[in-house]
């Protein structure tokens, strides 16, 4: 399907894909769900939706209402996948009931990311029988749904608190193993992977039962684009960007065409002020170019093709069972344009906590969404 509409001097210029969907997006609420939603629904068929608002999505009914918020905030047509937020209380039972109306939990650990108070506080819990979220892991095999993780540990085994940058290598190698060797058939997905040690594992591991999404952030920036000249605390995110070869790692994972990797933009607005802050908040809106920024990271890679589609569109749905055989496409033209600022509240009042800081605000984004 991927078709290539204009060349010049050997580069491509326009071409027409699939719609893609979003495995990973935070819509949040409210004004800001109305300013972000069209956004997302231009550029993507369908979402899942990450369930960490205040309070967390814990509930089929808040998921179903939830998504309702959303239905009125996108364009028709826009199907928003709702998930659970995996709490300690969560009661296997709300799992069960929720069936049809979710088709994933997300894992947080507890303290590590945004809205992560209410996450699991011990990650041994994942893959100790007799546990409320063991339990709600077994149901979600049975129902053939996804767990979505954070893959990152505050502490190591001997309880000491481990460097931001060795997160996700610690979960990898001590966490990860241990929660497939308990749900061997729980399809799993690892959310925005950003090291080389999360990248070695799923190329050995990845298949049928785990896989993993990929940011545009975390294969666009390495860790001089977070420091050059100051911290930017607007490249700022959890998982942290980390240092070039991780970058280079996972964008060989993107380009290997593996039908277990695929595209989460992990889209994740502040306001303005909580960026700028004493403690910046994690997370940037990404959804304003939420497929521009992967075709200028893949054409960086000299991957501007089928793989691009597959990638974007077609392994994600494989994966989560969403069968849905649409023949929607976009298409995006080679054409500079500039993020400019956005404000979300509708009334407008107190603009300093209604501003939001699009990423690249005021510099080139390569490919533009046609029109
Ligand atoms: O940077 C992040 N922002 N990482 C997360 O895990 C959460 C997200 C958010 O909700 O802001
Ligand atoms: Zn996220």
């Amino acid at each position: 399907m991927f078709e290539v509409l204009g060349r010049t001097e050997g580069k491509v210029t326009a071409f027409r894909m699939l719609k893609p969907d979003d495995w990973h997006q935070h819509m949040r609420d409210g004004d800001m769900l109305k300013l972000v939603g069209p956004m997302v629904s231009k550029r993507f068929y369908s979402a899942i939706i990450m369930p960490n608002l205040t309070p967390p999505i814990t509930t089929a009914q808040q998921a179903f209402e939830y998504r309702q918020r959303i239905l009125d905030a996108t364009e028709p047509g826009f199907i928003p996948l709702m998930t659970l937020y995996l709490t300690d209380g969560l009661d296997p039972e709300e799992v069960r009931k929720s069936h049809n109306a979710v088709w994933a939990i997300k894992y947080y650990p507890r303290g590590l990311t945004t809205n992560s108070d209410s996450g699991v506080k011990n990650p041994a819990d994942l893959w100790t029988p007799g546990t409320k979220p063991y339990d709600c892991l077994q149901v979600l095999a049975e129902q053939r749904g996804v767990l979505l993780l954070h893959a990152a540990d505050g502490f190591d085994r001997a309880g000491a608190e481990l460097d931001p940058y060795d997160q996700e290598k610690h979960f990898v190698m001590h966490t990860l193993p241990e929660i497939i060797k308990a749900h061997p058939r729980l399809k799993i997905s690892v959310e925005h992977l950003s090291t080389k040690w999360g990248a070695d594992f799923i190329v050995t591991h990845g298949g049928e039962y785990l896989g993993c999404s990929l940011t545009a952030h975390h294969l666009l920036l390495d860790r001089r684009d977070v420091f050059r000249g100051g911290f930017h605390p607007h490249r700022s995110w959890m998982p942290v960007i980390q240092p070039p070869e991780h970058k280079e790692a996972l964008r060989h994972l993107a380009t290997a065409d593996k039908p277990f990797v695929w595209l989460g933009s992990d889209s994740a607005p502040h306001p303005r002020v909580k960026k700028e802050a004493a403690c910046c908040a994690s997370g940037v809106l990404m959804a304003h170019a939420g497929i521009e920024l992967y075709a200028e990271a893949f054409e960086d890679m000299k991957a501007l093709d089928n793989r691009f589609e597959r990638f974007a569109s077609l392994n994600g749905r494989k994966f989560f069972g969403f069968i849905n055989d649409h023949m929607q496409t976009i298409e995006l033209v080679r054409e500079e344009w500039k993020p400019q600022p956005l404000f979300y509240a509708e009334s407008g009042e107190n603009l300093d906590v209604s501003e939001l800081v699009p990423f690249r605000l005021g510099e080139n984004i390569r490919w533009k969404l046609a029109a």
